[in-house]
């Protein structure tokens, strides 16, 4: 509120544009560094992406090293491998390439190559944040979906194989030095994809604004957020080629990320359950779930009027309802789930979703307050 402490950070250098990628390797230069770690997956890898990146640096007198082993659901050995890469190859600095998984595995490499001990000890939940020291090697992050912004986050998120718990690793000194907004490395992101990504994208921004909290800046860049994802997302998923669409996309999805220090909501702590339990993608999850828990919010009067207020984004007046029934057409016309049918969840199930959301960090801050029960009724009228 006003009258209260508040601590605010804004983000990366962010260096936007069609063909922007080719400028990096100058930027680069600037440092005096010569040799740096491209981490990056197999996935991009079979569609000569980063073989476009290594020619790039290659032609300005600059050497990559090659990590593409990240996997999807990343885990502590993508670390440790990578960070192994980066020490013996006398790496100076990492370039990140590729969505959310490489983003947040370079970001860990960064730690581990300078910090002491397993990544478990900086876990966030333990207070391992504060180990974290400002002597990282120069970060750059070249996005290929827009959907997670991690290439402004300062956050990973590292599966720790031993006990197959996701493991939150955060410090400001993660934030990457540079993020690359290039439209035209996205253009070549499948529909379906696109679709699914895109709509995180949407939903951090909708769920960040909806915090309850007094954070004016994140509330200007979600508002603006939204409507670049609502009104680019659909015209990107027609026409995978559309550079304005896959631009405007690109910026929602740093702008979700950038607005989101002030916490998300609901939508995210089941998706992040459903994402544990079922292997359920992100933004598909965040869909399936969205129309579900944006009904269960506007039950209360605050979170209702706080949505109201925003009909210009949506097109619509100032009225809640409104608002949800654009919802509803738009993740239709997305070809979107807009349940959780398709995906088999067990009613047994329900209870182990619902402890695992109400204890996921995105919970508390939900526009409405989240009691037990209310996640399982929520998931009922959705299996
Ligand atoms: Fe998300």
């Amino acid at each position: 509120m006003p009258n209260q402490r508040h601590s605010y950070f804004y983000p990366t250098r962010i260096e936007y544009g069609p063909g922007v990628v080719q400028e990096l390797p100058s930027m680069v230069k600037e440092t005096g560094f010569s040799k740096g770690l491209l981490v990056t997956d197999q996935g991009l890898e079979s569609v000569g992406i980063p073989e476009k990146i290594r020619q790039l640096f290659e032609e300005s007198g600059l050497v990559l090293v090659t990590f593409n082993e990240v996997k999807s659901n990343p885990t502590c050995t993508n670390v440790y491998d990578g960070t192994t890469l980066y020490k013996e190859s006398g790496a100076q600095f990492i370039v990140a390439l590729g969505g959310g998984s490489p983003m947040d595995v370079g970001k860990t490499i960064k730690v581990m190559a300078t910090h002491d001990g397993s990544l478990e000890q900086y876990d966030d939940a333990l207070g391992g944040d504060k180990l974290i020291q400002n002597n990282m090697p120069p970060f750059y992050a070249i996005p290929t979906t827009a959907g997670t912004g991690s290439e402004v986050g300062r956050s990973s998120v590292i599966t720790v194989k031993a006990t197959n718990k996701k493991t939150i690793i955060f410090s400001p000194f993660m934030l990457p030095d540079i993020a690359i907004l290039d439209p035209e490395l996205t253009v070549g992101l499948p529909l379906g994809l696109t679709a699914a990504t895109g709509v995180d994208a949407f939903v951090h921004n909708l769920e960040a604004y909806w915090v309850d909290a007094f954070h004016p800046f994140a509330d200007g860049i979600a508002i603006k957020g939204m409507s670049l994802c609502y009104n680019n997302l659909e015209k990107a998923v027609e026409n995978g080629q559309d550079i304005s669409a896959r631009g405007h996309m690109l910026m929602g999805s740093s702008m979700g990320a950038t607005a989101f220090q002030k916490g998300l909501g609901v939508n995210h702590s089941i998706a992040h359950a459903l994402g544990v339990y079922y292997d359920v993608h992100h933004g598909l999850a965040n869909a399936a779930l969205l129309i579900a828990t944006t009904q269960y919010n506007m039950e209360d009067e605050n979170a209702w009027n706080r949505l109201a207020s925003i009909g210009h984004v949506f097109g619509v007046k100032n009225d809640a309802e409104a608002i949800l029934e654009s919802l509803v057409h738009w993740l239709k016309r997305l070809n979107l789930p807009t349940d959780l049918k398709s995906f088999q969840i067990n009613p047994n199930d329900l209870e182990k979703i619902e402890q695992y959301a109400l204890s996921d960090p995105t919970c508390p801050t939900n526009s409405r307050k989240v009691q037990k029960d209310d996640i399982i009724q929520i998931l009922e009228g959705l299996v």
